[in-house]
């Protein structure tokens, strides 16, 4: 789904401008560890939206807040689900798509990206980039969405700030611009230098922060301050950084081509809140977002928004179904009736919930930019729009491509019914793809997830919800492309044991492999065809 994010210069204002430009929607992307929890508290309390720290963090200690709603997620003591923080802070309007943080992750963690205006990639600063923040940065890229690096765990030594830059760069392809700069590592570090401001945020452990103003990075008063080693380093990188580096530009920030990059430490609050200041500062309102019939502006007076989640029984005491609406433009007021496209049908939208860091409460009125949580009866599916007074559709949201398979089977055969009533429901919310094999006889459902977690959210929701037991077989194929072409004879696309054909939901015809190597034979063997990661 594209997002246009254009400077408001120069536009008349819209009935709501006011209300969206107030408005930063963003997810933090990162690899298990990093601090996202850590970080996302610190952001938090900044906002007076919890009063204490360990609020957050405590739900991987078991203590259970407020997105631990689903049963699995209390077992393991990690979030399944993405869930939406909400605060304000000085003026701003602050929704944080929160994003697994667990190693497996889902569809619902690439399609929660589809709802934000920006994201935050988190780095831990002696790990550098790591693969799941590659995998979500390139959902980012591919949405064109704007991405603020932070460097994270400063206080610990990592890799050199310079090497870092070179790594986002070398592996991620993307351009950096410092927007600060650390003041020494791990032991040594003191604080970080604002490069616009030329003023160093300074840090002592136990002790209360302050701000040095200078004039510029070889400043005396920074050497009186935090001694000549570091003054003497850091003069010499930030004028590297002004000779060599990318110079800041806000329209290839906007168009995801450039990085502004922050150092810290979350966890002693080092250089957190410059960083949100100047991220508040940066980031995008919501912009217009592309539709059938052209670009929808998020301050026009008709209401419209996209349903990019559903989740089943979040509140195992209410068996309640939730469908997460981005909106995209108007206002929303609790009760409106809007069109739901796909259906044709008028909908009544009551009672719907907006989440807030420590509890669901009721929503009144919501803008541009927010989330709220719909009660549904089964009406809406993942890419529905709702509008007010039209007919247009945003565009689909992709599928992710899956790399982990099992095969399905039904242990009770009684239970039939229950059984597809099941599966149509789970692969409906998007969690899991399934597939349908279709020769040799054999007809066998296979079924695809983004992470292998889904597959025990799968198995523990059939049983919760269905009461189906299940036996599931993990096949060995580590990802799936979509045949695009004419296929005279699909066995002609099957290396018994590493490539097997199968049809998707939608009768497509897709090939499962069992590494790359196959992949490049097949597309030797077939140039007439294209294996597509996504379907079309
Ligand atoms: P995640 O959500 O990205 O998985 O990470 P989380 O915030 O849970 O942080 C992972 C670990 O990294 C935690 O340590 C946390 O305290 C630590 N951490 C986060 N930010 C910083 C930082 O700025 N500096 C340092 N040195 N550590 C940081 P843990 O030992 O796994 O948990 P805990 O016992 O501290 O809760």
């Amino acid at each position: 789904m594209n997002g246009r994010f254009c400077n408001r210069k120069g536009r008349p204002m819209g009935r709501y401008t006011e209300e969206v430009e107030k408005r930063r929607t963003f997810a933090i992307i990162s690899h298990p560890d990093a601090g996202k929890t850590t970080l996302t508290e610190k952001l938090l309390l900044f906002g007076g939206a919890i009063r204490e720290a360990g609020s957050v963090k405590g739900r991987k200690a078991n203590k259970h807040a407020a997105s631990d709603w689903m049963e699995i997620e209390k077992q393991r003591g990690i979030s399944v689900t993405s869930s939406v923080l909400e605060f304000q802070y000085r003026g701003s309007h602050i929704n944080i798509l929160d994003t697994p943080g667990h190693q497996d992750f889902s569809e619902d963690t690439y399609r929660t990206l589809a709802a934000a205006d920006s994201a935050v990639m988190l780095i831990d600063c002696a790990k550098g980039v790591e693969p799941q923040t590659i995998k979500l940065f390139e959902a980012c890229r591919m949405r064109g969405i704007p991405v603020f690096t932070f460097v994270n765990k400063l206080d610990r030594q990592g890799k050199d700030p310079l090497e870092l830059l070179e790594e986002i760069e070398e592996v991620l392809g993307m351009r950096s611009c410092p927007i600060n700069w650390p003041v020494g590592m791990g032991a040594d570090f003191c604080g970080v230098y604002d490069r616009e401001h030329q003023r160093i945020y300074r840090y002592e452990r136990g002790q209360d922060s302050y701000v040095l103003e200078t004039e510029g990075a070889d400043d005396e008063r920074i050497r009186e301050d935090v001694g000549d080693a570091l003054a003497d380093r850091l003069a010499e990188e930030i004028e590297l950084l002004d000779v060599a580096g990318d110079p800041f530009d806000m329209d290839a920030i906007w168009a995801g081509k450039l990085t502004p990059v922050y150092f810290g430490s979350a966890v002693t609050n080092f250089g957190v809140e410059p960083f949100l200041e100047s991220f508040l500062d940066l980031a995008p309102a919501p912009g217009a977002r592309e539709s059938d019939q052209g670009w929808i502006e998020p301050d026009q007076e008709k209401f419209s928004g996209f349903v990019f989640k559903i989740q089943a029984n979040m509140n195992p005491a209410h068996r309640d179904r939730i469908a997460f609406l981005r909106i995209c433009s108007g206002k929303y007021e609790r009760g409106m009736a809007v069109n739901h496209v796909r259906t044709g049908k008028m909908i009544k939208l009551a009672l719907p919930q907006q989440f807030m860091a420590q509890d669901r409460s009721a929503v009144e009125e919501a803008y541009a930019g927010d989330v709220v949580g719909l009660f549904d009866t089964g009406n809406f599916q993942v890419g529905d729009t709702l509008c007010e007074g039209g007919k247009y559709r945003f565009e689909r949201l992709p599928q992710f491509p899956p790399e982990h398979f099992i095969r399905l089977t039904n242990k009770n055969a009684m239970r039939y019914k229950q059984f597809q009533k099941g599966i149509n429901q789970l692969v409906e919310e998007g969690a899991i793809q399934l597939y349908r094999t279709f020769m040799e006889g054999i007809d066998e459902l296979y079924i695809g997830a983004v992470g292998e977690l889904q597959f025990q959210v799968f198995e523990h929701r059939m049983k919760g919800e269905y009461n189906v037991d299940l036996l599931m077989d993990r096949l060995p194929y580590r990802f799936a492309r979509w045949v695009s072409g004419e296929v005279k004879d699909p066995s002609s696309l099957v290396y018994r044991g590493h490539t097997r054909c199968v049809k998707d939901s939608r009768d497509r015809l897709v090939v499962l492999f069992t590494s790359e190597f196959y992949l490049s034979t097949l597309e030797q063997d077939h140039p007439e065809l294209t294996f597509l990661k996504l379907a079309e």
